[in-house]
């Protein structure tokens, strides 16, 4: 069979459109399974995936599309992310007006910040449910370990991007919000206050701080996570797909699964995923505008300074304890998740949620989870003028 398609005549204008068009996309509709495979080799945009995939991995309970959401997210951002950056000025004279011109004057400039601001709320919660995901299901357990370890850098990266991007606006939010955090990174013992420093570029928020934040949110960190996130996809092919019940090594009959092409299967559900995100995210940016509070002021802090809403637990900790909340307890989490696959090796119960075989693990797991969510909730909303504890929205 020969490996392009027929062209079909040029006539008229749709005859020429469809020939320009399948001069980019080659591959059809599959008609037998052979034809997918082809088209499957021949693409790029397929060839990320593994050929064939498991009919278990494509049921929505398999990932609740986390992991791909995450990805169409990122996307989303670095598309809003380089239409900001031709407007945006990164110097404490000009931000804050920058930001003002993005909102009121560049055409689709407010509905381009809200798509940005509101994906990359999305996207930090999105990528920690999916990493709870894969814990509950097993999916960190040899032979992903490398990718578990992988997933949690893009995690920690994750939050770093955003952190980064908080500071940019210029106005109270930001200013004070990277003020608290930075204090947090102060606390670590002997070389907090270096630390700071290093980031701040200086010993308080300012010129240098808004500088070395520009570059880290739109240089550094966005490369760092295309790195991260491409080398984890591409190990998720690697490490043989996802990791559901056929892969439990006590397979009661033997059975070998019968795989099907991931064009069309996988790809159809992945271009749906894709039309929902796009249109729950347009929706919700249409609705709420993205904050802009009045311009940065230090010498008006505002009572209570609160940290971005993904570091309100650890401020909340740090609130009891400076060194144990703010620094042990985030390192102490980070450095065990790393280790977690080449401790917990047993291979019972893979590939379902919470199974009885990984109880004690999943308990201790979603505890964790859980106790971060509520100390996350207190600091959010529990926490007033003087860290007071009352009832206050943010
Ligand atoms: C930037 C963030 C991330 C992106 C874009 C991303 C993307 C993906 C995608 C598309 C998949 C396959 C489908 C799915 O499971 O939903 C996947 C699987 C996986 N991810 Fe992530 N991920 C990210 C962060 C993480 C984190 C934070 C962890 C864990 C700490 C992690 C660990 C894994 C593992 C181990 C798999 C294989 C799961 C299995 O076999 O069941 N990922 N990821």
């Amino acid at each position: 069979m020969a490996d392009t398609p027929e062209v079909p005549p040029a006539t008229g204008p749709r005859g020429f459109a469809r020939r320009v068009f399948d001069s980019f996309w080659r591959v059809g509709w599959p008609r037998d399974e052979r034809a997918a495979l082809r088209a499957l080799l021949q693409s790029l945009v397929l060839h990320v995936h593994a050929p064939k995939v498991r009919p278990s991995a494509l049921t929505f309970r398999a990932t609740w599309g986390l992991g791909f959401v995450s990805l169409i997210l990122l996307g989303a951002l670095t598309a809003t992310g380089v239409y900001l950056m031709f407007y945006y000025s990164p110097h404490p004279s000009a931000a804050y007006r920058s930001m003002k011109d993005i909102d009121f004057v560049l055409p689709f400039g407010l509905l381009t910040r809200n798509v940005h601001r509101w994906a990359a709320h999305a996207m930090v919660f999105l990528v920690t449910l999916h990493m709870v995901r894969v814990f509950l299901s097993g999916g960190y357990k040899a032979p992903r370990e490398a990718n578990w370890v992988v997933g949690v850098l893009a995690w920690v990266s994750t939050l770093a991007l955003s952190f980064t991007g908080y500071l940019l606006p210029w106005d109270q939010l930001a200013f004070w919000a990277v003020t608290v955090g930075a204090n947090m990174v102060a606390a670590v013992p002997g070389v907090g206050p270096d630390l700071r420093v290093l980031l701040l570029g200086d010993a308080a928020v300012g010129e240098p701080a808004l500088l070395r934040f520009y570059v880290l949110h739109c240089v550094v960190l966005p490369l760092v996570i295309l790195g991260l996130v491409s080398f984890h996809v591409f190990r998720v092919r690697k490490d043989g797909g996802l990791v559901t019940t056929e892969h439990a090594p006590a397979l009661p009959d033997g059975t070998r699964p019968r795989m099907v092409p991931a064009w069309p299967h996988l790809l159809y559900r992945e271009v749906v995923l894709t039309l929902v995100t796009v249109v729950v995210l347009l929706a919700v940016s249409l609705w709420v505008d993205a904050p802009l509070e009045p311009e940065a002021d230090p010498a008006r802090t505002p009572n209570p300074a609160k940290a971005p809403w993904y570091f309100l637990g650890v401020q909340e900790l740090a609130h009891y304890s400076a060194f144990w909340g703010g620094v042990f307890v985030p390192a102490a989490l980070v450095l065990g998740l790393c280790a977690l696959p080449y401790f917990d090796r047993g291979t019972a119960g893979l590939g379902r949620y919470f199974p009885r075989e990984r109880w004690l693990a999943c308990t201790l797991f979603s505890a964790t989870m859980v106790f971060l969510a509520v100390v996350t909730l207190i600091g959010t909303l529990f926490r007033g003028p003087g860290w007071a504890f009352g009832w206050y929205w943010p």
